[in-house]
């Protein structure tokens, strides 16, 4: 066979562009589809998603715009206790910490912050539009995703509150419930549980009280800034003191109907649809028993005099949120009977608690060793 095209092969190119000018005409003319009739620049669609039910195979979109419920607040005041009760609705699903959505926030702040990192990010094409949408889909994935399917999705990560308003950027329909606690109960849990927190000195109430106040104040700022329809607060001793009476305020506030069964978290505890908990969150042994009052005055005779002295001092965010700084065994309020009957039944059978926080494996409430970095649970410097 010659190399040289032959006739018929030559005659082909011919025929492909006779055919060409043909469409390009029809195409001028308008006759088959044309762009120029509505001339659009292209643009980046994400598919649409889905958290898929297993058995029921209901589906449930999940986007930006969806309602999200962020729990926040200093850790160890309660916001545990508040996802577990929201985990007990039927339509609820908050789950355990994540961890790591908190950790990309603080990435990104690290990368907005730097005034050169900023300006590669810029040159790169990476505007404030790109990257919030890359974070916003990061922390939706994971809310989506890492529990069971349900109509509202809920998160637990406590020191995100301290982002509340780039939240709500990413998130414009997202409500935010702020654990407010009385500080001195808060601080004696994060020491006596050696619950690791950048910036919290395990060893000195002082410094952690004036930590805790920082962090706080900080909070209470985004919560004022995203506004009281956005974010309501949560005095964790009233939830405990009337649970009923807070829990209907903040299912209304949330939209949420109205379902016996957040009454009785603890009755759902690692079941389908129910209170799913972390083997190694500090706070899971507590949250397997009914809501009651052991843990409200438990600070009381553990603080240093000398801090004691000095509270309205180191922590004067305690009056700003109507607790008084110099009450030595302060009076949260007469609890609901309900929760009188749970605190009784809780402190009867303390062993039984005890083997049923083994049955579930959970982690001893206080570790013998010492917390190393890695321990580190919360990487948001509050
Ligand atoms: C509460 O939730 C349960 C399912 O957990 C459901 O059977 C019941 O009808 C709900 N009650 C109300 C008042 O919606």
């Amino acid at each position: 066979m010659s190399l040289l095209p032959s006739r018929g092969a030559r005659r082909g190119p011919i025929i492909c562009f006779i055919g060409l000018v043909f469409i390009v005409a029809l195409y001028e003319l308008g006759i088959i589809c044309n762009p120029k009739k509505d001339q659009l620049t292209p643009i980046m669609v994400t598919k649409e998603k889905y958290v898929i039910g297993e058995n029921d195979r209901q589906t449930y979109p999940y986007d930006r715009s969806m309602p999200l419920i962020f729990i926040g607040g200093v850790p160890r005041s309660g916001t545990t206790l508040m996802r577990a009760m929201l985990d007990a609705h039927p339509e609820v699903r908050c789950g355990q910490e994540t961890r790591i959505i908190p950790r990309i926030l603080q990435m990104r702040m690290h990368w907005v912050k730097s005034k050169r990192e900023s300006v590669r990010l810029v040159e790169a094409g990476i505007s404030k539009e790109v990257m919030d949408g890359a974070i916003a889909a990061f922390c939706l994935e994971v809310i989506a995703r890492h529990g069971e399917p349900a109509p509202r999705l809920c998160n637990k990560d406590p020191l995100i509150l301290n982002m509340g308003s780039y939240m709500l950027e990413l998130f414009p329909n997202a409500k935010f419930l702020f654990m407010v606690r009385d500080g001195r109960a808060t601080v004696h849990s994060i020491i006596s549980r050696k619950v690791t927190i950048t910036g919290f000195d395990l060893s000195s109430y002082r410094q952690c009280l004036t930590k805790w106040n920082h962090a706080i104040s900080l909070m209470h700022e985004q919560c004022k800034d995203v506004g009281v329809g956005r974010c309501l607060m949560v005095p964790y001793e009233q939830l405990v003191l009337h649970p009923r009476d807070w829990m209907k305020k903040i299912l209304h506030f949330l939209d949420v109907p109205w379902n016996e069964s957040v009454l009785h978290h603890e009755e759902f505890i690692n079941k389908p649809g129910g209170v799913p908990l972390s083997k190694v969150e500090r706070s899971s042994d507590q949250v397997i028993k009914p809501v009651n009052l052991e843990a409200l005055t438990k600070w009381v005779g553990k603080i240093p005099e000398d801090v004691v002295k000095d509270m309205a001092d180191i922590a004067p965010m305690l009056s700003t949120l109507g607790y008084d700084p110099y009450a030595s065994s302060p009076n949260y309020g007469e609890p609901d009977n309900v929760v009188s009957d749970n605190t009784v039944r809780v402190r009867a059978d303390n062993e039984m608690w005890i083997a049923k926080a083994r049955q579930l494996a959970l982690q001893e409430s206080v570790p013998v060793v010492a917390a190393t970095n890695d321990d580190s649970s919360n990487t948001i410097t509050a």
